[in-house]
């Protein structure tokens, strides 16, 4: 449906196809390109009480099974794992979990109650990790012996590598490290004011960025599932292109339920909330109230974020065949 709306009708909105769901806007890290900086510094809220996430998730769930548990950092809440329970007994699949790892070894369930973890990794010794993080050498340790653990336990984890012209060789090691170790590795350049910082970079750090994701990409057809995201989205990341952006596919959710503006740069006469998950009204007729869904598709006016999330579904749109082949290969 989402192919008719977009491919062959040319619209601008598609319906959500996955929830990001921010279980808090509070973190033990401060990785200086946050994307969720702002966020945190005007509301720093925790979690809330189980029975308002299960009221949220109910809503949620009429929309999209696919359930992508983000924050803040979400290991953080008490109730993480109680949440993770709610969402396999509501039928959400798949449920993905995202940690900057430091924690895991306190809430060892969480690895068994995801179908999938992702742990942000963006250099590839304890110290430099904690340097990015923020956080004390100890922490660092923690997310590689934490890594290395869940990877054991459950072989249901993935790195997710933020890269910036600062951590280009460290990135290297990363790629390495999960390789060694069968960890499914995916790259994301560090997004700054809707753009990926290393384009404003000097030109050798440009080249030092290109080499390293092509590198990525020569592992990639070598070892198909050993790097997360298709080929097409490695282009785009190597490349730095624009790309046909639908960002309402992805639907974000405050820890109180607030249905999140899809992106607030490209639709900026659309309120930042654009309704509530609260169970009276469903999600979809609140969307369909804030956003037009018979307007043409426009080009992203500057922004480029080259987020997987937004980049992937766009690079299904623009090339079915191949995406699909890729898929299944
Ligand atoms: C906001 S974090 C929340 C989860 C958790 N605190 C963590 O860091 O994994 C979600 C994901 O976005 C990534 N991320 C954060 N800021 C980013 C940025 N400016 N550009 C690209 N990815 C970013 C993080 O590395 C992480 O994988
Ligand atoms: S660990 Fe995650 S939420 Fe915390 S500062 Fe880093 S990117 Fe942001
Ligand atoms: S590429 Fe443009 S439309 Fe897409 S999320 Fe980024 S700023 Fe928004």
């Amino acid at each position: 449906m989402n192919f008719v709306r977009g491919r062959v009708l040319g619209r601008e909105f598609i319906l959500p196809f996955t929830a990001v769901y921010h279980l808090n806007l509070r973190c033990n890290s401060q990785c200086s390109w946050c994307s969720r900086e702002e966020d945190m510094r005007l509301h720093h809220s925790g979690g809330v009480d189980i029975t308002k996430v299960e009221t949220i998730l109910r809503a949620v769930r009429r929309l999209t099974p696919s359930l992508y548990i983000a924050g803040g950092e979400p290991t953080l809440e008490a109730n993480v794992s109680e949440v993770l329970k709610l969402a396999r007994n509501l039928g959400f699949w798949p449920i993905v979990l995202n940690t900057n790892g430091t924690l895991l070894d306190r809430r060892p369930e969480v690895v068994q109650l995801a179908d999938r973890i992702i742990v942000s990794l963006h250099a590839d010794t304890p110290a430099k990790q904690a340097a990015i993080l923020r956080v004390n050498p100890a922490l660092g340790q923690k997310v590689f012996d934490n890594l290395l653990w869940a990877a054991r336990t459950t072989g249901r984890v993935a790195v997710n590598c933020v890269l910036t012209q600062d951590n280009i060789e460290d990135a290297h090691g990363v790629l390495a490290f999960c390789l060694a170790h069968n960890i499914p590795f995916a790259v994301v350049p560090a997004v700054v004011g809707y753009q990926p910082a290393i384009a404003t970079a000097s030109p050798d750090r440009i080249e030092a960025y290109r080499q390293f994701v092509g590198k990525v990409m020569e592992a990639k057809s070598q070892w198909p599932r050993a790097v997360v995201g298709t080929m097409s989205y490695l282009q785009k990341v190597q490349s730095l292109d624009g790309f046909d952006c639908r960002p309402s596919g992805i639907i974000t959710i405050s820890p109180e339920g607030k249905i999140v503006n899809p992106c607030s740069f490209k639709y900026r006469e659309v309120p930042q909330t654009i309704g509530v998950a609260n169970g009276h009204e469903s999600i979809e007729v609140q969307l369909r109230r804030q956003l037009d869904f018979s307007a043409t598709h426009t080009k992203c006016p500057g922004g480029n974020c080259l987020k997987m999330c937004y980049v992937g579904p766009a690079m299904a749109l623009e090339t079915p065949a191949q995406s699909i082949r890729e898929f299944l290969s």
